[in-house]
């Protein structure tokens, strides 16, 4: 198969995200609150404080430009980039409801930024990088418009093996249809999950100090139901590999799914782990 432009998969992305913008705002605060923990680090590996000004790449329906917005206070700005109108129109009636008036929401794209070189103080991006068809020149458009000496904080998904998350319906849906074997370079979910490959392209654009972890956690969930619900609402591209299955293809593989994620039941709480790849860095002086 032809592999697509990158100009194919902007939009197919654009579509994808647009398509789940109103599943993301029906499930945002329960994924909020879930998902925290990874705002609260991208937060300080990019060491923000009051008055910054600071570029979110791919901020979806807000996270973590709203945390970034807290923490650089009214002295400081955000500007939250993504592909996709409808889901920044939840940003943006998010930080309304917020009543932040230092934060503003743009649709673009991450590969080719609107901003002028050396205009901001930090970038962060969260679950973001891994859908560009062209990372390394994004990464040099992110080195572009930072300042000198300032920091890049990232998170992208680690290994399927280890986000039992998001691998327990792409193996489910594998056991109906056969998919192609993964394109290790195509853009997709665990495109930056091998360790050392996002800190390679960081290192290529000239960014030093560059410091990798994959950060262990889990999604926490009341019942196997919430989880199928929740997932099949937001995840666009796993959204994608369902709908090649038929009507009772998909009521047999919900049970599937249910049953596995059944396994993870600790007490009251079924607690699917997830690994996420945080890759920080600082544009030298
Ligand atoms: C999984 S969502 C993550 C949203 C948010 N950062 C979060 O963690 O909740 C991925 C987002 O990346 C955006 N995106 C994908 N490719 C992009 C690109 N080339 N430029 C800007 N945004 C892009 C999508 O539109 C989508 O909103």
């Amino acid at each position: 198969m032809t592999p697509l432009s990158p100009e194919q998969v902007i939009e197919g992305q654009r579509q994808d995200w647009n398509r789940v913008a109103g599943g993301w705002e029906t499930w945002d605060r329960f994924f909020d609150e879930q998902m925290a923990f990874l705002n609260h680090r991208l937060v300080g590996d990019a060491r923000l404080r009051a008055g910054l000004r600071v570029l979110d790449l791919g901020s979806g329906t807000g996270y973590p430009a709203l945390m970034t917005a807290q923490t650089v206070g009214p002295s400081g700005s955000v500007i939250g980039i993504d592909l996709a109108e409808q889901m920044l129109e939840a940003a943006r009636r998010k930080a309304a409801s917020l009543k932040f008036s230092n934060v503003t929401f743009r649709t673009g794209d991450v590969t080719t930024l609107p901003f002028e070189k050396a205009s901001f103080d930090a970038v962060t991006t969260r679950f973001c990088l891994m859908f560009l068809p062209e990372i390394p020149k994004a990464v040099a458009e992110i080195a572009r418009i930072l300042k000198p000496d300032t920091w890049v904080s990232t998170a992208v998904w680690s290994a399927p093996e280890k986000n039992p998350y998001l691998k327990i319906p792409i193996d489910v849906i594998k056991q109906f249809i056969e998919l192609p074997p993964p394109d290790p370079s195509a853009p997709g979910i665990f495109r930056l999950a091998k360790p050392g490959d996002l800190a390679g392209m960081l290192q290529q654009a000239g960014f030093v100090d560059i410091a990798e972890q994959e950060f262990l956690g889990d999604v926490r969930f009341s019942t196997a139901d919430e989880y199928f619900s929740s997932l099949m609402d937001i995840a666009a591209p796993i959204q994608n590999l369902w709908a090649k299955l038929s009507p009772s293809q998909q009521t047999e593989a919900k049970q599937r799914i249910i049953h596995t994620a059944e396994q993870y039941r600790k007490g009251s709480i079924i607690a699917l782990p997830i690994a996420v790849r945080m890759v920080a860095c600082r544009k030298p002086t």
